[in-house]
């Protein structure tokens, strides 16, 4: 029976530069936000949730885009692998859009919460425990260690928000990366923005934030951005029509706050 990644030092994973000592830094992490899930609630649990899509989402478009792919080309079985991990970072993307879609009162929040949490969980045990340590046994230390660099530069500009229209694997995901990726970012901005703003820009800077997302979800939509998808994780729910209303909007508020900005530095 293999070693799990979580018993293992450092040096045994391919030293600080690895791919598997990266991972594990970060399911740290995870599971310390989880447990503070737990314990907060109102805007304080919000604030976690957004701190764990901030880790989980980018960290996962990483391994779907760079790892899992070496996975089923030095393993025979790395199909039916990597397959079973795809199908839990779906469900933890359509789990997160049902979040997002709730008001902070629904009584539904709850249970979808859990699952969200179990799911997590488990997806960290299947790598950890499985497809982590059979990985070692095929690829050399400075391979592992060539992963986590490129790993690393996917994941620090991969998007930042669940999606769960696109494919799990490239090349769908690949080329979906960039345009996502700008389009999180942003929403991300004008999120900091509305939080730290009084109320008027806030409320500006919100309708930002939703005009970007619905751009974001007609591009998911694309077919370019659904190639290579495995029937299993594919997403169910209709194509939008093209959200004009919402861009007509999100540019307005742009332009009103840039000429509020320009007005009252001239003052
Ligand atoms: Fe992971
Ligand atoms: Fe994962």
């Amino acid at each position: 029976m293999p070693t799990s990644v979580a018993d293992q030092t450092v040096a045994e994973l391919g030293g600080p530069l690895s791919v598997l000592v990266r991972q594990k830094n970060d399911h740290v992490t995870l599971d310390g936000l989880l447990r503070d899930l737990r314990i907060t609630d109102g805007n304080e649990q919000q604030r976690v949730l957004r701190r764990i899509y901030r880790l989980v989402f980018p960290h996962a478009f990483a391994e779907e885009a760079v790892l899992w792919p070496v996975m089923r080309r030095v393993l025979p079985d790395g199909g039916e692998l990597t397959l079973e991990v795809e199908r839990e970072h779906q469900e933890v993307n359509e789990l997160v859009e049902r979040l997002d879609s709730m008001g902070p009162g629904s009584a539904e929040r709850s249970p979808v919460l859990d699952r969200l949490v179990e799911v997590l969980r488990e997806d960290v045990r299947d790598e950890e425990d499985e497809l982590f340590p059979r990985l070692q046994e095929r690829v050399s230390h400075s391979e592992l260690r060539a992963l986590g660099v490129v790993w690393e530069i996917l994941r620090r500009t991969a998007p930042t928000r669940a999606h769960p229209i696109v494919a799990r694997r490239p090349p769908g995901n690949v080329i979906a990366a960039l345009p996502l990726s700008i389009l999180d970012r942003l929403r991300d901005l004008a999120d900091e923005v509305a939080l730290r703003s009084p109320a008027g820009t806030g409320v500006v800077m919100d309708t930002v934030s939703s005009g970007l997302g619905a751009v974001s979800r007609r591009v998911e939509f694309l077919p370019v951005m659904r190639r290579g998808e495995d029937r299993s994780t594919r997403y169910g729910g209709e194509s939008p029509g093209f959200p004009w209303t919402a861009l007509a909007l999100a540019a307005s508020a742009i332009v009103v706050v840039a000429a509020s900005r320009a007005s009252s530095a001239r003052l």
